[in-house]
């Protein structure tokens, strides 16, 4: 997949493209949509995300309008001037199963399609569907002949099994690429209140970078985009040199997303300086 400039917005804090009221649209490669389900999701109760030194800690909880009402918005989403990537989520591996099979008849108006095994903050699906490898390693076969041409990409976190042995399956079954890392557990005092949720930020960018060095140096081929604590064009520059294809900007769009287009333009003139 070419992406150009190879800056992505990250599922989740990217939306559904609201920041192109903010940030020009040519300097950002692709968009990743907000995970989707099979059914709506409402999320979890309020407070939902806190910030603490070097990290954004969230319990969104994978609030979606849900697979049907998310294909009626695919006008809207075609306005957008850039790559577009859904991200698709599901409770149980038969979910992934269901909405791989609603979606493939639209594909078409997707670049490539992430598929998010790894959000922690669902008792249901997410992180969890790892936990059952034989399930899980079903599904990632039966998702490819669903959707036999797209491009396809697995969201993997650091828990719940090793990327490497999980990066090692999915090339052996034919994805094409793997977003490393998403948000890693942890807990936040607010006062008195604990929030359990998943972690983002700067406090991710040694992990996540670890993760793309191990992973691209095992497995060249596979398209890797970078996910976590990326907030300026030194993270990034960081993040191309161990092998990432693209970088990721999620949480940094909370904190300005003018340095968002800056990294964007950088990278912009790195490609226009190489051609
Ligand atoms: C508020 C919030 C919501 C998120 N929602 C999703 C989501 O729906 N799907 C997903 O795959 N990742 C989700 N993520 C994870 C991000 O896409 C990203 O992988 C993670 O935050 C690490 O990158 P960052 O440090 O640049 O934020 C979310 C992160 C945050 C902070």
């Amino acid at each position: 997949m070419l992406v150009k400039p190879p800056l992505i917005l990250l599922s989740g804090p990217a939306g559904f493209g609201e920041w192109f009221e903010l940030i020009n649209p040519s300097v950002i490669g692709a968009l990743t949509l907000k995970t989707i389900t099979l059914n709506p999701k409402s999320g979890n109760k309020p407070p939902r995300m806190a910030e603490g030194r070097d990290y954004v800690i969230n319990r969104i909880g994978l609030e979606n309008p849900g697979v049907t009402k998310f294909l009626g918005m695919l006008d809207d989403l075609r306005r957008l001037k850039t790559k577009i990537i859904a991200s698709l989520g599901g409770d149980s591996i038969d979910e992934y199963e269901k909405i791989a099979k609603i979606v493939k008849p639209y594909v078409k108006n997707f670049d490539a399609i992430e598929f998010n095994f790894s959000c922690p903050n669902v008792e249901k699906g997410g992180l969890s569907i790892i936990g059952d490898l034989e399930g899980w390693r079903r599904i990632i076969k039966t998702i490819r002949s669903i959707l036999s041409d797209s491009f396809l990409i697995a969201k993997l976190g650091i828990e719940g099994i090793f990327i490497e042995e999980a990066t090692k399956f999915l090339v052996e079954s034919g994805w094409n690429g793997v977003t490393l890392i998403n948000t890693v557990r942890g807990l936040h005092f607010d006062g008195d209140k604990m929030i359990l949720g998943g972690l983002s930020g700067p406090i991710l960018k040694p992990i996540a970078l670890r993760a793309v060095y191990e992973v691209k140096n095992k497995f060249p081929d596979i398209f890797i985009i970078a996910s976590g604590g990326i907030y300026n064009f030194e993270d990034a520059k960081e993040f191309l040199r161990v092998g990432a294809n693209a970088i990721g900007v999620g949480s940094a769009l909370f904190k300005d997303p003018e340095i968002v287009e800056e990294i964007g333009k950088k990278l912009l003139e790195v490609i226009h300086k190489n051609d």
